[in-house]
């Protein structure tokens, strides 16, 4: 039973971890070593991450990997992933090496325009507003001058804002729509400081020109960037698809098939999807991205025309298989955790310190690798082969096998179908 407590945050971090064990944790007995074998030892290092967010009382590790040889626009690269899931590693390296001897990836932006809106209501004629807009546009953008006057000096900054009439939907309700290019930068801080910006010129002037005052319910940028899309892409020959004991004509026409009943059916399209962020994902968070505004923009476009519906397309014309993406991803390279985590920095270092443009194509791509590797398990051998391949250790470790066991257990495997049961009994069998 948990107890209300206040003025937690103020409490030094022992005294949290006091209050939790004491309200949580009394009967877990070794919750206080636990939290504490994941502090750092360097000090410094422990309090860069306590600063993070509030009320940090220990660190949460996931792992970090890497997975080589992406051929992306003819460049090498290797790319780091940060992901629990046992078998995406594997599954985007494999993809990797298999487009590398095909022509390698191609990515290419096509868009970097991204969107906030100040949400606010007036109950006056629309045709009075819209003058009053259309006076103050202008010094709308002017206001946000001390905001937005390094960006601009790089060549971004705000690029329009627009009324919108959306009364038809909700009474008496306007946005002011505006667009941003934010360069390498996310801009999620410099785009709503902006829009803050916007509506307190547009409230408190309002008052010379309307009867009616307008109310600012908020200003927020939108995770939704259908103007900040990124093309992903491979090609090759049907015949070229080869591999030991796949024939490329089948292999080809399933793999299309697959990517049509995605494309058609939604409880598959989440699960194809899924899987696409398991790569996209893994990338974005160890390049110190925001996952959760990725994941909300691509599944919204993933939804954009009304049905819900794959992020990816596959055709074969002329004999040439081509599979490809496009899709929304707000993504920098400077700001936010990218010069403050350590390994967030190393990630881009790995990345041979990509511009957002860059990242937006690195990313696109694992998301294209990873769906590969998914939809070409499933329509071969199925997804268990490889993923229990993968999970195996996770079973070996929950049965806490020592070195020596997990070898002799990997060795029966390698020619043996691997199920929770069978791990099960092979450990039973060798410990009798
Ligand atoms: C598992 O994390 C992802 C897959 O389910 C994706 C898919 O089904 O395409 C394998």
């Amino acid at each position: 039973m948990s107890t209300l407590v206040s003025g937690f945050s103020k409490l030094s971090k022992a005294e949290k971890i006091n209050w939790l064990i004491k309200n949580h944790l009394s009967a877990y007995k070794d919750a206080e070593t636990i939290l504490k074998q994941y502090w750092n030892s360097d000090q410094k290092l422990q309090q860069l991450h306590d600063e993070f967010i509030e009320n940090t009382i220990t660190n949460y590790f996931l792992p970090f990997g890497i997975a080589p040889n992406f051929v992306i626009n003819d460049k090498i690269y290797t790319i780091p992933m940060t992901i629990e899931e046992s078998s995406v590693v594997a599954a985007a390296s494999k993809s990797a090496k298999f487009w590398q001897t095909r022509g390698g990836f191609k990515a290419t932006v096509l868009s970097t325009t991204k969107i906030g809106q100040v949400h606010f209501t007036y109950s006056g004629s629309y045709s009075d507003l819209k003058n009053y807009f259309d006076i103050i546009k202008q010094q709308l953008i002017t206001g946000t001058k001390s905001i937005t006057e390094n960006m601009e000096k790089r060549g971004g900054g705000i690029l329009d804002v627009e009324l919108r009439d959306k009364t038809s939907d909700l009474d008496n309700y306007y946005q002011l729509h505006a667009t941003f290019e934010t360069l390498d930068a996310m801009g999620a801080n410099f785009i709503n400081s902006c829009l803050e910006q916007f509506a307190k010129t547009f409230k408190t002037e309002a008052e010379h020109h309307l009867q009616l005052p307008i109310n600012i319910v908020m200003s927020i940028l939108s995770n939704y960037v259908p103007e900040c899309v990124v093309r992903a892409e491979v090609s090759c020959k049907v015949e070229a698809l080869a591999e030991k004991d796949i024939d490329p004509n089948t292999f080809a026409e399933k793999f299309v098939q697959a990517v049509n009943i995605a494309e058609i059916e939604p409880y598959r399209a989440v699960t194809h999807n899924k899987g696409i962020m398991n790569g996209i994902d893994a990338v974005v968070l160890a390049t110190g991205n925001d996952f959760r505004a990725v994941e909300a923009g691509v599944h919204a476009y993933a939804a954009k025309d009304g049905k819900y519906s794959s992020l990816t397309h596959a055709k074969i014309e002329d004999g040439i298989f081509t599979f490809w993406m496009e899709i929304p991803l707000a993504l920098g390279t400077v700001g936010g955790l990218t010069s403050l985590h350590p390994l967030v920095k190393l990630a881009l270092q790995i990345l041979d310190q990509p511009n957002a443009k860059q990242l937006m194509q690195i990313v696109a791509v694992a998301g294209l690798a990873q769906n590969f590797a998914a939809l070409r398990s499933l329509t071969t051998t199925g997804i268990q082969e490889g993923h229990m391949k993968m999970h195996l250790m996770n079973i070996l470790n929950q049965f806490e096998a020592t070195p020596s066991e997990k070898e002799q257990i990997v060795n029966h495997f390698k020619t043996n179908v691997v199920t929770h049961s069978a791990v099960v009994k092979a450990i039973e069998n060798l410990r009798q």
